[in-house]
């Protein structure tokens, strides 16, 4: 084996309890005999442009891993920074280490890890696990409490280490009984499992675990997962057999009153990457401003949110999240901590700014910009058929919607809707919120009056209610409802639609009809109205090209009965890959889809989620992270990957092996 020399290292440590410290005394590891791994640094340095956060200023050091020797850990360098050597070795060019193998951490080396971490380790205890006999907490009160969140308390799996939303792709091995599936995970084994969880997360609470962390994967050639919310609608931030780096503790919040560098001169807030939508809200109204985030209450703002680009309720004025970036504190592959600016590692900050979360490093902050307070007001209706309105007058509203794109998008408008159809020629439209930054009630109904005068000489006379606010937080508080997710029942789609679909009638009439006949066959809609070219002298990134260009951004669901059978659940989800979205596809050649909302096994993923900013990407990935250590479902580079198995016939189990392809 190639790797023997590294293996036979680390055998000493296979069995016992103990470690050899100074001169060979043989002691328990314990936290008398091994201290946690950190330095505290200097706040200031000359990259970083905003001093560090104090979570930042407690790093793994050169010095500390030195001291390690004492343990006699480093004739093994379990814990050591890649110093350019591991990269070269050639190793590691199979699969990924997993329990049973040679390499896979023994328990002491877990304790010793943990001691060095100060404790942050934490071997996963699946979250419903008090839902069954198995892990032997069996808890009624706890997994009543668990059931009646789970799908509709979008905080909920935020508070663990390893849970996420979309259970379908762990396996959903351990979820409360009523949204066991029925073919896969719990619901055919009624047992609580690992499944594709994570073996171990460390709650990161300051810089240096997290190099340990990245270390010790690199090292050993661990699955390296990071769970910030666990939100991520491809599973990529579960694992099976990983190491687990979760970032929701890492919560704070600076105000910069002038951050000033070559491109921008400004307000910017510093924020730690465990801060979620409504944490960042409310401190930018708290300083007077306003800061670029989700729709979503509960999605981490600097984690998959803006790596991914990140739409926002004020993207059509101020661009896409990730185009706010100003600068990024990382650990990178190596296990060095670095800038990355729009001044310093400028390739890596290009990569981090719509390149993907999971695939360059793991960022600890992110300042991004902040603009002056701002007027809003926002709208909702319900339009459904029924007795008044036939489905022709339904299609009829929704078309004349469709055709208002091009004036409400310069105006700088943002729709949240969703659409479903109830069968029987039945459809619902909701709009929550119509969303009108820096515009008054009176201004806003000026700029939709156009539309509601077709719907009214279609028949359709709704009366839309109005709100206005003299502030962003308080419009979005009262927009958008609190979202839920926590059903494995359920396949994604979606589709970025450009405007030029709308310079030529023909072509427009072809993309309405492609969206339609989706929600006539069955699909649910939920459609963000939006476009963000560069603006407000935001800086060229890594967002996919096709977000420039896009008018709206569509997902689509579909459900399937929770107890079907594989074969059926396939066949749902093919339709849904292969047949609803190609139709759109058709209509919008060369545009994409959001990777953050997307497909789990979008084809052609690379061009789809960025285009032309693809090669660049995969360079600087090749770059900074030769070996892999970084990995997620359709993240950059994971094309040189694969799950070694399936569920459902084509959906990588993340409750397999990730070997390389
Ligand atoms: C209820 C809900 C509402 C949403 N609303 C919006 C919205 O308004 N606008 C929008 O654009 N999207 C929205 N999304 C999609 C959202 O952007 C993605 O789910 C995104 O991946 C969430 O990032 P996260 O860090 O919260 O989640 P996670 O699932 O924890 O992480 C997502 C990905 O980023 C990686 N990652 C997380 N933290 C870090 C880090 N510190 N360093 C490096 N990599 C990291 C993870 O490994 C994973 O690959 C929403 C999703 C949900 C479920
Ligand atoms: C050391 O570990 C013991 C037992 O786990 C714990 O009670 C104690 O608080 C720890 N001490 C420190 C300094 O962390
Ligand atoms: C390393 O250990 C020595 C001896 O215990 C100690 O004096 C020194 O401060 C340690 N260095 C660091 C960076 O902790
Ligand atoms: C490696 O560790 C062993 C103890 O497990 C020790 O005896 C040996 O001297 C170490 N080798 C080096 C090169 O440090
Ligand atoms: C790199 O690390 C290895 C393993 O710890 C060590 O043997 C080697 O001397 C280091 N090389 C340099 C240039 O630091
Ligand atoms: C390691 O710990 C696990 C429990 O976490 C235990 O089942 C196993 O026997 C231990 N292995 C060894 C070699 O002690
Ligand atoms: C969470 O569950 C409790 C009961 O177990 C319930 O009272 C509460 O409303 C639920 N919260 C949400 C947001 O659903
Ligand atoms: C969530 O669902 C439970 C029942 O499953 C219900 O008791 C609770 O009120 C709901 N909470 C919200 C916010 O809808
Ligand atoms: C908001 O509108 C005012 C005029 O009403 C305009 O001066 C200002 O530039 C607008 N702000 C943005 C961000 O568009
Ligand atoms: C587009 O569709 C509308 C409504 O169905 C129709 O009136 C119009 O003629 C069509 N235009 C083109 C160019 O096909
Ligand atoms: C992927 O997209 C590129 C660029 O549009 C295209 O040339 C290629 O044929 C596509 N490949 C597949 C398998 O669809």
């Amino acid at each position: 084996m190639r790797y023997s020399t590294v293996a036979a290292a680390l055998l000493p440590f296979v069995a016992a309890q103990t470690i050899v410290v100074d001169d060979n005394t043989v002691v328990e590891a314990n936290n008398d005999t091994v201290a946690p791994a950190v330095a505290q640094v200097a706040a200031t340095t000359t990259d970083a442009p905003v001093e560090y956060f104090p979570d930042e200023t407690l790093q793994l050091t050169d010095d500390i891993l030195a001291n390690l020797t004492d343990l006699q850990l480093s004739n093994i360098s379990l814990f050591s920074f890649d110093n350019g050597t591991l990269s070269k070795r050639g190793l590691f060019d199979g699969c990924k280490t997993y329990p049973g193998d040679l390499l896979w951490p023994s328990n002491l080396t877990w304790k010793v890890f943990n001691l060095l971490t100060g404790g942050a380790l934490i071997k996963t205890t699946p979250y419903a696990s008090p839902c069954y006999d198995d892990y032997g907490n069996y808890d009624a009160a706890k997994c009543a409490y668990l059931t009646n969140n789970w799908s509709n308390n979008s905080y909920l799996q935020t508070e663990d280490p390893t849970a996420i939303n979309s259970i379908l792709f762990q396996g959903a091995t351990c979820v409360p009984q009523e949204y066991a599936l029925g073919a896969i995970g719990s619901g055919a084994t009624k047992k609580c499992e690992l499944g594709g969880s994570p073996a171990y997360s460390v709650a990161a609470t300051n810089v240096a675990q997290i190099q340990l962390a990245v270390n010790l994967a690199r090292n050993l050639n661990l699955r390296l997962v990071i769970k910030n919310t666990g939100h991520d609608f491809g599973g990529k931030s579960t694992g099976a057999g990983a190491l687990n780096i979760w970032t929701h503790k890492l919560k704070n919040v600076k105000f910069v009153q002038n951050y000033r560098d070559t491109t921008y001169n400004g307000p910017a807030l510093k924020l730690g990457s465990g801060i979620q939508a409504y944490e960042v809200y409310a401190a930018a109204r708290q300083y007077g401003v306003t800061v670029v985030g989700g729709e979503g209450r509960s999605v981490g703002v600097t984690g998959g949110y803006i790596a991914g680009g990140g739409h926002s309720p004020l993207s059509s004025v101020y661009g896409m999240a990730a185009d706010q970036a100003l600068a990024y504190e990382v650990v990178t592959a190596d296990g060095r901590f670095v800038t990355a600016s729009r001044t310093v590692n400028t390739d890596l900050f290009w990569a981090l700014s719509g390149g993907g979360g999971s695939t360059f490093g793991v960022v600890t902050s992110v300042t991004v910009k902040a603009y002056p307070k701002l007027p809003v007001t926002i709208m909702s209706w319900t339009l459904m058929t029924g007795s008044t309105i036939s489905a022709d007058q339904f299609w009829g509203a929704v078309r004349a919607y469709f055709a208002s794109f091009p004036t409400i998008r310069a105006a700088g408008t943002y729709e949240y809707w969703n659409m479903v159809p109830l069968g029987n020629n039945g459809f619902i439209f909701n709009m929550q919120p119509f969303f009108f930054p820096n515009m008054t009630t009176a201004q806003a109904q000026a700029l939709v009056a156009p539309m509601f005068a077709q719907w009214k000489a279609l028949g359709v006379d709704i009366e839309p209610t109005y709100q206005s606010f003299d502030n962003y937080y308080d419009a979005w508080n009262a927009g958008f409802p609190l979202e839920s997710w926590g059903t494995g029942n359920i396949r994604q789609g979606s589709r970025l639609f450009p405007k030029k679909n709308w310079a030529d009638a023909a072509l427009f009439n072809q993309t309405f009809e492609a969206y339609k006949s989706v929600v006539e066959d069955g699909g649910f809609i939920v459609g963000v109205g939006i476009q963000a070219p560069l603006s407000h002298g935001n800086i060229a990134n890594s967002v996919n090209p096709a977000w420039r260009e896009a008018y709206f951004h569509a997902i689509l669901a579909t459900i399937f009965d929770a107890d079907a059978d594989a074969a059926t659940v396939q066949a749902v989800g093919d339709k849904l890959t292969f047949d609803w979205v190609q139709r759109w596809r058709d209509v919008t050649p060369g545009s994409g889809a959001y990777l953050s909302e997307s497909d789990y096994i979008e084809p052609n993923f690379t061009q789809s989620f960025w285009g032309s900013n693809y090669a660049r990407l995969y360079q600087i990935k090749q770059q900074y992270d030769p070996l892999g250590v970084f990995y997620a479902q359709n993240a950059v580079g994971s094309e040189n990957w694969k799950m070694s198995e399936f569920i459902y016939g084509n959906l990588p189990s993340q409750n397999s092996k990730l070997c390389r392809a």
